[in-house]
């Protein structure tokens, strides 16, 4: 039987790290500290560095990261942020969580992000903030613009990188652009941990005072408890698994970087519509999204020629039955990408030769 290409193959991912991990592993056991250690300050030192920013956070996960960055900011009811429509569920999830409304604003229909005129249309007296999403890893094209506009109107500017680890714009790097950032390492992520991680970026310090003790019930000094806090904490564990992994994560990115232009310059099926192409790393191809017709019949056809692809995603989160009160909304762009859209395999393992056999089967697609 014939080979499938895996949309995602994390054992091969991690295996390279075999020995190290295991090493790690035992000076961790041997070491007897487990909770906010040597490794969660060594990462946050490193991933501030890498990304450009003053102060890294440690959390447990991308979730909890932007819903820390609100609650820190004091967003919560009666508040409005403004958010494209075109996002994971959790970017939502998140607002709701603290009780603000989200605002959702269409995206561009080729970079499938948020635009600053959709941005501009959404202000009302209630925003306070606007929450950009560096969707599929492309950061947002008019980041700089959006960050300008922010300032002059006094809103805060969040980011969601959680999809774009090491996406850059003038050599500028998403995390480094907002008032703050929200990561996760979700293991299917470019930096992705063994488990759930995440990290918040800021050049505030007062900001990243705080975060330190909401993350950590509210505390700075043991049993005193300033805030009324949560446990957020990232894992030492996965902290250290992190340290080793981020080492890699440029030349990762350059792979699918390479993967990603191969796909560009040789998909050429009619039926098939290609992402906006970008600029060296504004896109980091955390997936290769692609838009087709009659979606569920190509993915059976791939399926059947052996290649396995994702839905990113298949419900709008205004369309979820979660969120009832915003199934009413109609928000035609949004709603097309979702009918329509399909990840073909990107990855730092997958070969060369693997992606012009996907290239070949998605050129030969017919209905
Ligand atoms: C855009 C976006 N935001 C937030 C999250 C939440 O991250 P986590 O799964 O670590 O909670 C994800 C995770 O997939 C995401 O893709």
């Amino acid at each position: 039987m014939k080979k499938m290409i895996k949309f995602l193959d994390l054992k091969s991912i991690n295996l390279k790290y075999e020995k190290e991990f295991h090493d790690l592993l035992q000076t961790f056991l041997e070491s007897g500290w487990y909770i906010n250690g040597s490794m969660v300050e060594e990462f946050e030192d490193k991933f501030a560095k890498y990304c450009g920013a003053k102060h890294c956070i440690g959390v447990s996960n991308g979730l909890d990261a932007l819903k820390l960055i609100l609650r820190a900011y004091d967003i919560g009811p009666g508040d409005e942020v403004i958010v494209p429509a075109n996002t994971y569920i959790a970017t939502i999830l998140a607002i709701t969580q603290v009780g603000a409304t989200p605002v959702f604003v269409e995206p561009d229909a080729r970079t499938f992000n948020i635009t600053l005129a959709n941005i501009k249309l959404a202000i009302t007296n209630k925003t306070k903030a606007v929450m950009v999403v560096h969707l599929y890893g492309r950061i947002v094209t008019e980041i700089e613009e959006i960050k300008d506009f922010c300032e002059k109107n006094a809103l805060k500017l969040f980011e969601d990188a959680a999809q774009a680890h090491g996406a850059a714009i003038n050599g500028r790097k998403a995390g480094s652009f907002g008032n703050a950032a929200a990561f996760s390492f979700y293991p299917g992520k470019n930096l992705g941990a063994l488990g759930d991680a995440g990290a918040i970026t800021t050049d505030d310090v007062n900001f990243a005072k705080k975060l330190i003790a909401l993350r950590n019930y509210g505390s700075f000094v043991k049993y005193e408890n300033l805030y009324q806090g949560y446990n957020n904490r990232l894992d030492e564990i996965q902290a250290a698994f992190l340290i080793l992994k981020l080492k890699d994560l440029d030349e990762d990115n350059l792979i699918r970087n390479k993967l990603a232009t191969i796909y560009l310059e040789e998909i050429n099926n009619p039926l098939v519509t290609l992402p906006a192409s970008s600029k060296s790393n504004e896109n980091v191809w955390h997936v290769f999204p692609i838009l087709v017709k009659e979606r569920s019949k190509f993915i059976k056809y791939m399926k059947e020629n052996g290649v396995e692809t994702l839905i990113h995603y298949p419900i709008p989160p205004h369309k979820q039955k979660a969120y009832k009160e915003f199934n009413n909304l109609k928000l035609e762009v949004t709603e097309d990408i979702h009918e329509n859209i399909v990840s073909l395999p990107i990855s730092p393992v997958h070969t060369h030769e693997e992606i012009t056999a996907i290239i070949k089967i998605t050129n030969n697609y017919k209905f």
